[in-house]
């Protein structure tokens, strides 16, 4: 069968060329479509990102209007669909809901499910920009009992999204700038990350043809996991663990060093930066803002910075290269735009979409793309025969 490459986790197999995005892990260096990270969080919003990431260019003024009302006009679930969400319990995790209504979307529109045809991958670009909003909300709006709010396509993506999750029907809903804007941001800041697990499962589910929302449904799932997008949400209970027991950073750094079972610092390093990530350096730089405007501060991310700063300053951390990573401070930020924790790794789904469009679009275009199948180094038994159950 000839050489077999042993790899495992991938950690040094380039399975796809992409024009996406670039990472220096080195340096800390990210670009969407050559566009410095700190450029676009500074100038550009979450849908300008997704049109950028998706076809390539920062759209005209025109183009962006005409993406927007595309985009809109289809925030709507079908009612049929919205009935998906009777079946979960209550306090089912809101990402594997997600994932569900997501795989769903395939039933609904089966005018879609051919990969190559290129109107149609189109239109389900359009479709899932504009309903997974919808579709998160929802699961929110399940987990607290109250009625689902219809979309207001009179409102941007993310003040949408925001009123649906946060209004109520009979109540009018002011969505607060600070908040849209923050969440904006996050968004931006997740919208993509080139071959991580979650796009990698989106890339390699989609190399065996399988349609644009079956791809995007088991992407939400990989994306699920603690060591992935379920990062956000295990910080946040980590520092609270801290202040329950008396916010020292010491006793968990050296918990962490120690290598206690099930004790990582969660937020902290990364597979490709070797260096301060640079989403994490821009949120950092707002998450005080942030806090201040919206929450008046919160005790945890004192407690956030100075386990930031004791492991920053300690041998185990420095050698390995450990830095603060995206998740490590957007937990807060979530928390006080009024998010409850289990609700964060929804949020990352929602900033990563575009970037998982992006790549599956990309990969089915490819002409170098081949069905995903590694090869493995077989372990096992060597031929033997079978026994009767009588004589085992
Ligand atoms: N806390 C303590 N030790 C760590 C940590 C951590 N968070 N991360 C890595 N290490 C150690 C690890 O034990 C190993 O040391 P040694 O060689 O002595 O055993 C060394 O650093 C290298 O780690 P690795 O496990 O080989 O690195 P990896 O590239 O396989 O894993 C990672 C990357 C992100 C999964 C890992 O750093 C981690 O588990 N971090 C915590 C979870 C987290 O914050 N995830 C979010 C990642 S960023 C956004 C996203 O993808 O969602």
């Amino acid at each position: 069968t000839g050489y077999i490459t042993y790899d495992p986790g991938f950690v040094n197999t380039g399975a796809a060329s992409s024009a996406i995005t670039y990472i220096d892990g080195a340096e800390g260096i990210l670009r969407y479509r050559g566009y410095p990270i700190e450029q676009l969080a500074q100038n550009s919003t979450f849908i300008e990102v997704s049109y950028l990431l998706i076809y390539g260019e920062l759209p005209t003024r025109q183009q962006l209007d005409d993406f927007t009302s595309r985009i809109n006009r289809h925030t709507l679930l079908h009612e049929d669909l919205k009935r998906f969400f009777d079946g979960f319990p209550r306090d089912a995790h809101p990402m594997p809901v997600l994932s569900s209504a997501v795989s769903a979307l395939s039933t609904f529109y089966q005018d879609s499910l051919n990969p190559f045809d290129e109107p149609n991958v189109e239109l389900s670009t359009i479709r899932l920009l504009a309903k997974v909003p919808t579709i998160a909300a929802y699961a929110y709006k399940k987990s607290t009992g109250q009625p689902f709010l219809y979309p207001d396509n009179s409102l941007g993506l993310v003040e949408n999204f925001l009123r649906m999750t946060f209004g109520l029907p009979a109540e009018p809903y002011e969505v607060d700038p600070d908040v849209a804007k923050a969440l904006d941001l996050l968004f931006i800041l997740h919208a993509d990350h080139e071959q991580n697990c979650s796009t990698s499962t989106v890339r390699l589910v989609g190399s065996s043809e399988a349609n644009l929302f079956a791809s995007i449904s088991a992407g939400i799932m990989a994306l699920f996991g603690p060591l992935h997008g379920g990062a956000n949400s295990a910080v946040l209970e980590m520092l609270e663990g801290i202040k329950a027991n008396g916010g020292d950073v010491n006793d968990f750094v050296n918990r962490v060093k120690n290598r206690e079972e099930g004790v990582r610092l969660m937020g902290f390093g990364h597979r490709v930066y070797k260096n301060y990530d640079p989403r994490a350096k821009i949120i950092k730089q707002t998450a005080d803002k942030i806090l201040a405007k919206i929450s008046g501060g919160d005790e945890l991310l004192d407690i956030a910075k100075a386990l930031e700063e004791r492991a920053l300053s300690d041998d185990y951390f420095v050698e390995r290269k450990l830095y603060p990573n995206v998740d490590f401070y957007t937990g807060l930020i979530y928390r006080a735009l009024g998010f409850p924790t289990k609700y964060f790794t929804v949020l990352f789904a929602l900033g990563r979409l575009p970037g998982w469009i992006a790549h599956w679009r990309e990969m089915i275009q490819d002409p170098a793309t081949k069905i995903g199948r590694p090869r493995q180094i077989y372990t096992g038994e060597k031929e033997r025969d079978y026994k009767p159950i009588s004589e085992r």
